[in-house]
This record gives C-alpha cells, structure tokens and sequence, in this order.
C-alpha cells in the first residue's frame, strides 16, 4: 500500500466521526427505529440578506489588503449603522433567539464585547481555538473559489479535512458518535455558538477572499 492509499484509507474509517447537518436516511426497516441526537452544544444558522452583507463589505472594503490577510475590529459607527437593522441589533435578536432555544426563555442582558473582520487569502490556517466569550459567531462576507474541492480521496482528518470550510470540533475519536461538522462558507451564512465550541479552517488552495466577520458576547441568564 503506497502512502496516498494508507492516508485516503484512514480518512475514509475515520469520516464515520463526521456529523451531517442534515438527518441521514439509511434506515427504513422494520420495525422504525428512532434515533435521539439530544446532547452537545447547538449550532444556529441564519441567513443574511445581500443587502446586509454588501452594507458590512462596504465598510471592510477599504481596510482589507487585496495582498495579504488582515484582520480589524469593527468601529461602534459601522456596528450601531442603520438603526434597528443594524449589525449590533440583528445578531443580539439572534443570540437571544439562540438562547431561547436552549433555556426556554431569552436571557437578560446580551453584550457583544467585539465585532471584527478576517480576510485571508490561499495558504493561511485558522488553527483550531475557542473564544473567550459566552456566545460566538462567524457571518461569511466574502468566499474564495476553492481548489479541488470535491476532491474527496484528498481530504485527511483534521490536517486538510475540508480546505477552506469551518470545522467544529467536540471531543475526539469517540465511539458511535459524531465530533466533528464541517460547512463550506456560503456568503450571509451566520452560524452562532458557545464560545467554548472549538473550530478552525484548514489553508485553502485557490483564489479570491475569505472575509468573515466574527462577534464574542457574554450573556447574562
Ligand atoms: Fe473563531
């Protein structure tokens, strides 16, 4: 066996970790079997309209490098820009919505400490980290086009698992259990959750930007 067979063979025993947003419909025996996934931290998802993300591209366009990553915080004028529909209104409504989920009831207070911009280009890592707030999020702005993507033989766990995608990790190799999620970054995707989750990309081969904007909050229940 060469060493690209052992790794695309490791990789294939190993995908059995992955978790799928979506339900997987392998079984339609008898009698039905139902399957609980009641445990772990939430992953919310809302989707943002282009008028909102070109409003925030307008912002980080004259900040960003068009050579180089960079990153920046988000000054209160752009934050509080536009009102009731303003960045800092429409992701606290979704924390508190988020938070409802989860204790049936919204929280007390949300505060987002800080909002702030990643842009990268090919070859640069987001190693995997934890934020220091209770909630966290990350909203795509800007997406690269990816190279051999769907190159699936080439994809190894976690180095290179899904180049370019946000993985979110939970624990490690356990039995008849997922622990790790991977979603390609989609323009106005905004996924929220607990500060604490671990995530990270991989370098991606390609061209263009990968913008997101990230928030830490804390939440008082
Ligand atoms: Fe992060």
């Amino acid at each position: 066996m060469s060493d690209v067979e052992r790794t695309e063979a490791k990789s294939r025993a190993l995908r059995r970790y992955e978790g799928s947003p979506l339900v997987a419909g392998c079984d339609s025996g008898e009698p039905r079997l139902d399957l609980y996934s009641p445990f772990g931290p939430l992953i919310g998802k809302a989707r943002m309209t282009p008028e909102f993300i070109d409003g925030l591209n307008r912002h980080a366009d004259g900040k960003v490098r068009a050579d180089k990553g960079s990153e920046f915080t988000l000054p209160p004028e752009t934050v509080f820009d536009g009102g009731e529909k303003s960045l800092m209104k429409v992701t606290e409504d979704l924390i508190q919505r988020y938070i409802c989920q989860v204790d049936g009831h919204r929280p007390r207070r949300v505060t987002i400490e800080i909002f702030w911009v990643v842009s990268q280009y090919a070859g640069t890592p987001s190693p995997v980290h934890f934020h220091s707030g209770d909630i966290s999020g990350v909203l795509y702005l800007k997406t690269p086009r990816i190279d051999r993507e769907d190159d699936e033989e080439r994809k190894t766990y976690i180095s290179n698992r899904q180049a370019g995608y946000i993985n979110f990790l939970i624990g490690g190799r356990q039995e008849f259990s997922r622990s790790l999620v991977s979603f390609k970054p989609i323009v106005g995707d905004f996924y929220i959750f607990p500060g604490w989750l671990l995530h990270g990309a991989e370098p991606f081969r390609g061209s263009g930007e990968r913008r997101s904007l990230a928030f830490n909050a804390r939440v008082e229940r």
